[in-house]
């Protein structure tokens, strides 16, 4: 059922009008205890929301749609495996997969496996075909199969094995595969091929030339099962290619290519920090499950994230979101949360094939602090425009160097202020600036943001910030009643890139595209 019309949103439609025109600066001086009462904490992390344009008053009503929505029935379904991604007909069970000892049987075989083979690596007793040991590793994948390892092992940078260097090649461009390879030892490296499905295009086409590559050195084809590896769900499709079953790490069809890194995907993730660090990885997302699951919604953080940014995109018209992680290492997180969030939720059709006809994930980017303070940060102040903030910030450095965190922390802390409180004329005035400079100074302010703050970057922390935004994807796609689970919107240009393919490899007619297809088939022959 869709929940626009239902009583609870017209409730904070209402709402939205009444306080639309208040400013932050009102509402924090209308309450000192402010941050107090907008802030959670929970194992560690501090999520503070009080610069978010809203009062208690708004989580209330938001909290009420999420009863409405029945937020805490779709998380008995998910939890029991009832098959949730209703168009693919699958459960959704990612959180089995960082269970620990309650994990599934098979789930627990597979990552016994993985440790046994990571063992092999960091040993040494894996050899290639020359009988040296592996120094290189190559994650071959793209979207969910490379988004999230890439973005943990770069995360994950100050607990790296010492020895061994992994490598991630996703685009089906030449340039990406290529110069790497031209580095590297077909000797000492070896390629996991990671896909669920084993038939994309990009990876496969990667997994080609990489294995042409091992055996113009190798000469022989048993050298593949030394230098290759499979992570994926299609067997049929890993044995073809000629990966041994033995080298093959398999997962199942309820886990989502976007939630997957902590399935056998996560091989690359282990590879690089090592199994203890990896598993440290799974406690940190199964504890923020538990918490999920049984927390109740006021002081439930990724319901909490979810409602903001509900509030946000559906009732204060904001169409994008920023994630700023002010830490480095974390600088390929919006490029995992765009994954995440805008193809699970970027929809229009609800759960009984209505369109909705309301916007639904934000468009979401980012960078990393303080790089985006010298690129884009002048329109957040100045570009008269609504775009909510997401900070992400660690109390300890993972990288200490004497001044260098205080500056990031300091910088984080001065952008979220300056973007909900701004500078008035008069403001600007005593500040000294000049008369005619005056119009130029003033920062309208009241920019909505949220500050999530991180112990460290450790592997149980991020783990459970991941899960964290897991499920606020989850929640959002329960408050819209829309699927989260699926990505029929991907189908259409990869059909058409098949027909294309043929089409610019030869010379067979392109009259059933339209002009410009056709002028620009012309030009690229
Ligand atoms: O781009 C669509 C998509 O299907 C993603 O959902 C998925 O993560 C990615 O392609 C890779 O798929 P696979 O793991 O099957 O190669």
């Amino acid at each position: 059922m869709n929940h626009i019309d239902s009583p609870a949103w017209r409730a904070l439609a209402a709402h939205a009008e009444a306080i639309r025109t208040q400013h932050l600066r009102e509402l924090f001086a209308d309450d000192p205890a402010r941050f107090d009462t907008l802030s959670l904490r929970h194992d560690g992390l501090l999520f503070d929301y009080s610069k978010q344009r809203v009062t208690t008053e708004t989580m209330d009503l938001l909290r009420r749609l999420a009863d409405a929505a029945d937020i805490d029935g779709w998380k008995k379904k998910m939890a029991d495996g009832e098959a949730i991604n209703h168009t693919e007909g699958r459960a959704v069970r990612h959180m089995d997969l960082r269970a620990g000892k309650d994990a599934p049987p098979e789930v627990r075989a597979v990552l016994a496996r993985m440790r046994g083979f990571c063992e092999k690596i960091h040993s040494g007793q894996w050899r290639g075909f020359s009988g040296e040991r592996i120094t290189d590793i190559v994650n071959i994948g793209i979207g969910g199969s490379d988004l999230g390892p890439r973005m943990v092992v770069k995360a994950l940078t100050a607990q790296q094995q010492p020895d061994i260097a992994v490598h991630f090649v996703s685009n089906v461009d030449g340039a990406d595969i290529a110069p790497l390879l031209g580095r590297l030892n077909p000797r000492t490296t070896l390629f996991i091929v990671a896909s669920k499905t084993f038939t994309t295009l990009e990876t496969l086409t990667n997994a080609h030339s990489a294995r042409a590559w091992l055996l113009a050195t190798a000469g022989n084809e048993n050298a593949v099962a030394k230098h290759f590896v499979a992570l994926s769900t299609n067997q049929e499709r890993t044995r073809a290619f000629g990966i041994p079953d033995d080298n093959t790490f398999e997962f199942w069809d309820w886990v989502g290519g976007r939630f997957s890194l902590w399935s056998a995907i996560g091989l690359p993730i282990a590879l690089a920090i090592g199994w203890r660090h990896f598993e440290q990885l799974l406690a940190g997302a199964h504890a923020l499950d538990e918490h999920f699951l049984s927390a109740p919604a006021e002081a439930n953080l990724p319901l909490t994230l979810a409602l903001l940014s509900l509030w946000n995109t559906n009732f204060l018209g904001a169409s994008t979101a920023a994630i700023l992680p002010y830490s480095q290492s974390l600088a390929y997180l919006p490029a995992f949360l765009q994954q995440l969030e805008m193809e699970s939720n970027g929809k229009q059709t609800d759960r009984d094939g209505e369109t909705l006809g309301i916007a639904t994930s934000p468009i979401l980017w980012g960078e990393a602090g303080t790089n985006g303070q010298h690129s884009f940060y002048q329109l957040f102040h100045q570009g008269g425009r609504m775009i909510p903030c997401d900070f992400i910030v660690l109390r300890q450095a993972d990288f200490p160097l004497p001044g260098h965190h205080l500056s990031l922390l300091a910088n984080c802390l001065a952008q979220s202020a300056a973007l909900a409180f701004g500078q008035t004329v008069d403001e600007a005035c005593a500040a000294g600036t000049p008369g005619p400079l005056l119009p130029y100074k003033v920062f309208p302010g009241n920019q909505p943001s949220s500050t999530l703050v991180l112990p460290a970057l450790s592997p149980y922390a991020l783990g459970q910030l991941l899960a964290l935004f897991e499920h606020k994807v989850f929640c959002l796609a329960v408050l819209w009643n829309i699927n989260a689970f699926d990505q029929w919107g991907v189908e259409l240009g990869k059909q058409l890139a098949s027909q294309l393919t043929l089409l610019l490899d030869g010379d067979a007619d392109s009259g059933a595209f339209d002009s410009s297809t056709r002028g620009l088939i012309a030009a690229l022959r």
